[in-house]
């Protein structure tokens, strides 16, 4: 299912190396201002560039095709769209017979019958994290004052020496994950439902939606399971809910407690790597050596904090419009 939310609702469409990436909002409040622009500094966070991304270079120009009039949002639809145009197909035919370890080759193979674009991963591929991207920008909007921002606390295991761990990863043709914390400031108490609906819930699944992502905590997250109830409850100090610690990451119950909401998500290393691997060649009926060429991500994570940032805003645009939260022009 590639649609996600009740009230604001996201569908991502869209293929890695097809025509192009695109997402259609739908539940978005009237009277919102949106232009093109609005999208440039996301977009350009979550683009290639730096070491350790991959070379291929695309513009991520978004076109607005509906739900917006003279640069103000209408309440119907709000389709955006992107095209591809920096791809190059012929590095992926192999990876029918020989599918990469960790990649979704083998797996989408044979659930969608061999009929799936195997193209730059296709639909799996973290280029659909464009269309994702866009959506919270919008739902950035939505939820203003609300400020939700993502950053990269971990790489390769390690808080420290980013580039040192990106350049290595590059020179030796592997790669590495990392943790992304994030923090949504601003949030009222009273969002989130009980029971299957709860904020942790909402939240851990659309991030889990994202390529690559195998692990989320919130607040102490697997660390509380080391505490006592003495060392890991918040003190609440005051009238508005206030605590001293946020142990919990501003959830109590499913539903936020006013402090920020705290969490963070776990990115595996990018599964395609120059480095020979061993995988299973169909074709032969053997065990294969692969050599993963093309364009990769050595450090996939280091594009993902506006991802991140856009899956937590979408979720609590839908919260707030469910709890009649938003202030409607
Ligand atoms: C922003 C982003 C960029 C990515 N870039 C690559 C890449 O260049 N090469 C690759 O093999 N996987 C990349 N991935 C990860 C794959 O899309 C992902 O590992 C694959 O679809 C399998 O899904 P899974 O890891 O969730 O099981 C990227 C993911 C994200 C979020």
């Amino acid at each position: 299912v590639n649609s996600f939310g009740r009230i604001f609702r996201v569908t991502i469409f869209g293929e890695s190396h097809g025509k192009g990436i695109g997402v259609v909002v739908d539940g978005c409040p009237p009277g919102i201002s949106l232009t093109a622009y609005d999208f440039t500094k996301d977009l350009s966070r979550r683009k290639s560039g730096a070491l350790g991304t991959t070379p291929r270079s695309e513009d991520d120009a978004p076109e607005i095709l509906s739900g917006v009039y003279n640069d103000i949002t209408t309440g119907a639809p709000i389709m955006i769209q992107f095209q591809n145009r920096n791809t190059v197909s012929k590095d992926y035919s192999q990876f029918k017979d020989t599918p990469r370890p960790g990649h979704a080759d083998y797996t989408a193979d044979v659930k969608f019958g061999g009929f799936n674009d195997p193209r730059g991963g296709g639909h799996f591929s973290g280029r659909v994290t464009l269309a994702l991207v866009a959506a919270g920008v919008i739902a950035k909007k939505v939820i203003t004052p609300i400020v939700v921002l993502a950053e990269i606390i971990e790489l390769a295991g390690k808080k420290y020496s980013f580039e040192e761990s990106i350049s290595d990863a590059v020179k030796s043709g592997d790669s590495i994950g990392g943790i992304v914390e994030c923090r949504c400031a601003g949030i009222p108490v009273g969002c989130g439902e009980p029971f299957f609906d709860s904020v942790e819930s909402l939240i851990s699944h659309i991030v889990f939606s994202i390529p690559a992502v195998k692990g989320i905590e919130f607040g102490n997250g697997f660390s509380a399971a080391k505490l006592r109830g003495s060392g890991n409850n918040d003190l609440i100090a005051d009238s508005k809910g206030t605590t001293t610690t946020n142990n919990c990451g501003g959830i109590n119950g499913g539903i936020t407690n006013g402090n920020d909401i705290v969490f963070r998500t776990a990115f595996k290393p990018t599964p395609s790597i120059s480095v020979v691997q061993k995988t299973f060649n169909f074709k032969k009926n053997v065990l294969d050596s692969l050599s993963i060429e093309g364009r990769h991500d050595a450090c996939l994570v280091l594009r993902t904090p506006p991802v991140i940032e856009s899956a937590a805003s979408i979720v609590l645009a839908d919260l707030m419009m469910i709890n009649n939260l938003i202030n409607r022009r």
